[in-house]
């Protein structure tokens, strides 16, 4: 098939009229890169439905044809989820357009949101109404909740809410045959089997297309404290992590890791940021404590705990951000590293987990591993460590124009290699899509290969959703 035939294109712009369907170069163009710009795709047109009527619609028309479908939110994917091939054989399913937040119930502790609507409008709905929605990531002002739930995201909130597949009590999904899931109902108790919900919430579009999802609230922050920490080695912080864990148990709920060649990076690439503490510290850590109103703040706790790991020789300096804007500053150095990596040179990005209390040591290790094998390469491990899981990322020689395309994929098969043997995970949170989905197939435990395989198979057998993300090819 060279094109999706005339006929059920011209179907599909009668039925979604102008401002659903476009065939415009121009318009398209913005959504055929991903957001790192790694891959560039091409499409017969994109579609823009308003209702889940109007999703089932198109969904049944393209799965008749045999059209394939890329399902897309904000365009925000770390791994190319988002973005069809290059063949220009796929439509775009944007679901930008369904941007409602059907309900927000203070008393159920739950929103429903339909698959557009932006995470920091979420979020801002939900502070009105004295509520939170406790996920929050670097994309907030453009990742859509049906990207979150199909790519089950995480970010920095994790420690103590989980994942995004803690927060979906219900999903409403079009089914690769055109046939509507609506499971929306907030149950907490449901035994009918297999969970379909979970089944779609990470699948990447590869098995429906999340229209809604009900998700759980928690009550307003009434204070937080954000903290930065300087220390010898990521084995002193896990150390300050246990120590927390025991002394203020749920209250924090932020802990993430930052070596200091990430923060040297910040500081000369990002305008604005400043040095957090007065001396050098090989690591850092940023931690944030909330409380609920009405109850105390966590400010004594914390300054407590600090001083005590202070006294065990665990931390070598502290500061508490005594105001807002302080808090927000040391924030900003976090959520900037990404963007000071970018700036500063070709690095092979990896994303990875293993069981939390191995990870300093992996990092350590594994950093060493990849330094002797490789010439002239750094390794900036930071992150989620509370989860364990860091961005263990490795930058390439400087001025080498090549090096990500010849001699990246090496250093990410050693990398991967060595989070196989530590038994962890090679897409701890930013989802396979494109990006890994070779190195799934390599590295992948057979039988659980198979499974998913079927899986597919059996929902998709046309193979239309989102081809070449996720599923390795057999
Ligand atoms: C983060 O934790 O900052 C992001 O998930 C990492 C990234 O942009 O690689
Ligand atoms: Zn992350």
């Amino acid at each position: 098939m060279a094109s999706p035939p005339q006929d059920l294109l011209d179907t599909l712009a009668a039925r979604l009229g102008p401002k659903g369907f476009t065939r415009d170069p121009r318009e398209m163009e913005p959504w055929l890169v991903d957001w790192r710009k790694r891959y560039t795709g091409a499409a017969a047109a994109m579609l823009s439905p308003a209702s889940t009527e109007e999703v089932a619609e198109v969904v049944r028309l393209c799965n008749e044809a045999r059209v394939p479908i890329v399902p897309q939110g904000g365009n925000s994917s770390m791994a190319g989820g988002a973005t069809p091939d290059a063949s220009g054989l796929a439509v775009i399913l944007s679901l930008r357009r369904m941007s409602r937040i059907r309900s927000l119930s203070p008393e159920s502790n739950t929103a429903v949101c339909e698959a557009g609507v932006i995470l920091s409008n979420l979020h801002e709905a939900a502070a009105e109404e004295g509520r939170r929605f406790p996920l929050t990531l670097g994309a907030k002002g453009s990742a859509t909740i049906g990207g979150l739930v199909s790519t089950n995201a995480g970010g920095t909130q994790v420690l103590r809410f989980g994942t995004m597949r803690n927060l979906v009590q219900g999903i409403e999904a079009v089914l690769p045959d055109g046939s509507i899931y609506s499971g929306l109902a907030p149950l907490k108790k449901d035994n009918r089997g297999y969970d379909l919900k979970h089944l779609l919430i990470g699948a990447e579009g590869t098995l429906g297309v999340v229209t809604a999802a009900s998700l759980k609230l928690v009550p307003a922050v009434g204070s937080r404290i954000v903290a930065w920490v300087g220390l010898a080695s990521p084995e002193a912080a896990l150390s300050l992590l246990r120590l927390l864990d025991e002394r203020m148990s749920d209250a924090v709920e932020g802990f993430e890791l930052v070596p200091d060649l990430a923060l040297q990076l910040v500081l000369r690439h990002v305008d604005g940021t400043r040095q957090p503490l007065q001396g050098s510290h090989a690591w850092h850590v940023l931690i944030e404590a909330t409380a609920p109103a009405g109850s105390p703040s966590p400010q004594d706790a914390l300054g407590e705990v600090l001083e005590a790991a202070f006294s065990k020789d665990m931390v070598e300096d502290a500061a508490i951000a005594a105001m807002e804007a302080q808090a927000e500053a040391f924030w900003r150095i976090r959520d900037s590293i990404s963007e000071a990596e970018q700036k500063s040179g070709a690095a092979a990005k990896h994303d990875v987990s293993v069981e939390v209390s191995k990870m300093p040591r992996f990092i350590v290790d594994a950093a060493a591993a990849v330094e002797r094998r490789f010439a002239d390469v750094r390794v900036i491990a930071f992150g989620h460590l509370g989860d364990g899981n860091v961005h263990f990322n490795v930058q390439g020689p400087d001025g080498a124009s090549n090096w990500l395309k010849e001699e990246a994929p090496g250093v990410t098969a050693f990398v991967h290699d060595l989070v196989v043997e530590a038994g962890g995970s090679i897409s701890a949170e930013h989802g396979i899509g494109q990006l890994r989905l070779a190195e799934l197939g390599r590295l992948e435990n057979p039988g659980r290969l198979n499974a998913v395989r079927a899986i597919k198979k059996a929902l998709d057998p046309n193979g239309i959703m989102n081809p070449g993300k996720l599923v390795p090819l057999a």
